[in-house]
């Protein structure tokens, strides 16, 4: 062993405790790898950071990932940690430090660098909200989702779980499969073979499930997730195939859909080999007027590599998950995606489910979007301009399922009052098929002297669906779905 790497291992200081994780603890034992290794089931259960040794058995239950965890089991979490980045935070390693039990013994420590991994992560825009670097999650900043109906490429909010791949256009091949009563049969597309079948566009936002997380946080109590504000949505022009066309050539039937799914797959692969998958209802994909598309370009330009490149399931109406990058396979199966991504995460429990009490498969996956709205301009704690005595308040609304915005609501006055907001964009599909978000504006008449203001906003679908007014009864161990009213505060500058 190269002991001068373990010397430059970094470590990370955790205040509060004064000590860092994965420092030595000169108070505790030492114990070899080979005894390590051996706690790797649920009855014990044993991982490494660094030179820190752990006892974290009690811990399972509650790991937000589920049961992900159990492939580090005797093992360092340090390459785990690598792909899933969001653990590195001062949270997490004070948490684990709480189950220290011993140190690694020097001999067996390991310079698990990450650099590697990440090396061939694309350029991104300056301008983005990044909320974690590795992976990458970013949000669009609310100045730039209202200034184009269509968000710039460059501007559009990134949900990665692990390293990009690098895929090439002209050798990338989509495996569609269909499996019935044990049997799969298989066909593979290259993109060449894909764009003989009819091209179409489709203007669709992309929500992630967990769009203004950071709010419930806040409102409620922390759930498990990135701390998303507003900003994890986008709207493109998506050109491709439909998924629905492509599946008939194949030869799945439109009259059996009971009970069975289209599995997506990535390219994307997390620390065990897995790839990222996740999966919809037949039903989705194959209704008459579905509109789930193999998509190859966004905004007519060929698909960056941070939103798919070169080909991506774009689901509109639904969360965002699934609506999967670098696709690479597509099955028809009687079985929903056995990914953890699919079991363990976007399902639905109410506001007393804990992480002891969730049921996850028992729990109803999420496939559609709730209404949800929100202010851009002015930002919480902004200044704002008042002209002509009212103040300039514009934001988006959507909506999942197909429905489409068709009234948006502002109070300046905590909900006495409320005024209707104009649409400044929308798409003109119809209710049912429509899947953009609106863009909307509303002049807020400001009182004589009046120095400050809180303005809430809720939208209201075709289906008369219209949002909740707090977090409280909405909030879930995921944090997901958040859609209560948006309040935002203001300074008023006359
Ligand atoms: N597809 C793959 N292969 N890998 C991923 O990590 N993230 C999903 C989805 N598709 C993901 C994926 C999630 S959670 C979201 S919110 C959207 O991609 C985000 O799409 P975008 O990065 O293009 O905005």
């Amino acid at each position: 062993m190269d002991s001068k790497k373990v010397n430059t291992v970094k470590v990370h200081k955790i205040e509060n405790l004064k000590l860092e994780a994965g420092g030595m603890r000169p108070d505790l034992p030492t114990f070899r790898a080979d005894e390590v290794s051996k706690h790797d089931t649920n009855g014990s259960f044993w991982v490494t950071y660094k030179h820190g040794v752990y006892d974290i058995t009690k811990f399972l239950p509650s790991h937000p990932g589920g049961e992900q965890i159990l492939n580090a089991g005797g093992l360092s979490v340090e390459p785990f940690w690598n792909v899933y980045g969001n653990h590195k935070t001062e949270e997490v390693f004070e948490l684990l430090e709480t189950f220290r039990i011993g140190n690694l013994h020097d001999d067996d420590v390991v310079d698990h660098s990450d650099e590697e991994l990440w090396a061939k992560e694309p350029a991104r825009d300056a301008r983005l909200l990044v909320r974690t670097r590795r992976p990458f999650n970013a949000e669009t900043p609310p100045q730039h989702q209202i200034a184009h109906f269509d968000t710039p490429n460059e501007l559009f909010f990134v949900r990665q779980h692990m390293p990009v791949p690098e895929l090439e256009a002209s050798s990338h091949k989509l495996r569609i499969s269909i499996e019935q009563g044990g049997r799969s049969t298989s066909r593979d597309f290259s993109l060449e073979d894909l764009d003989k079948f009819p091209q179409s566009q489709l203007s669709a936002a992309l929500m992630c499930a967990g769009n203004r997380r950071s709010e419930m946080n806040k409102e409620v109590k922390p759930a498990k997730g990135v701390g998303w504000s507003g900003g994890a949505v986008s709207n493109a022009l998506w050109s491709g195939v439909y998924l629905r066309d492509v599946l008939l050539h194949c030869g799945v039937d439109v009259d059996d859909v009971e009970g069975k799914h289209v599995i997506f797959q990535g390219s994307d692969v997390d620390a065990t080999g897995a790839n990222f998958s996740t999966s919809i209802p037949l039903a989705q994909a194959l209704a008459a007027d579905a509109r789930v598309l193999l998509a190859t370009r966004m905004n007519g330009r060929a698909l960056p590599p941070d939103h798919g490149r070169p080909l991506r399931a774009v689901v509109p109406g639904a969360p965002a998950v699934r609506s999967v990058k670098w696709l690479e396979a597509v099955t028809v199966s009687e079985r929903e995606s056995p990914s953890h991504w699919h079991q363990k995460d976007y399902r639905s429990f109410n506001a007393s489910v804990d992480w002891a009490s969730a049921d996850f498969a028992g729990a109803p996956p999420v496939y559609g979007m709730p209404v949800t709205s929100a202010v851009c301009e002015p930002q919480n704690g902004a200044r704002a301009p008042v002209r002509g005595g009212r103040v300039l308040v514009r934001g988006y609304a959507y909506s999942g399922g197909g429905a489409k915005v068709v009234r948006v609501d502002v109070s300046p006055d905590g909900g006495r009052t409320w005024l209707a907001a104009r649409p400044t964009h929308a798409a003109g599909d119809s209710p049912g098929r429509h899947y953009a978000w609106t863009l909307w504006a509303c002049e807020v008449p400001v009182q004589p002297g009046q120095d400050e203001m809180e303005v809430w906003v809720k939208a209201t679908d075709s289906n008369m669906n219209t949002q909740p007014e707090r977090f409280a009864h909405i909030w879930n161990i995921r944090g997901i779905l958040g859609n209560a009213y948006h309040k935002v505060t203001f300074k008023l500058q006359h």
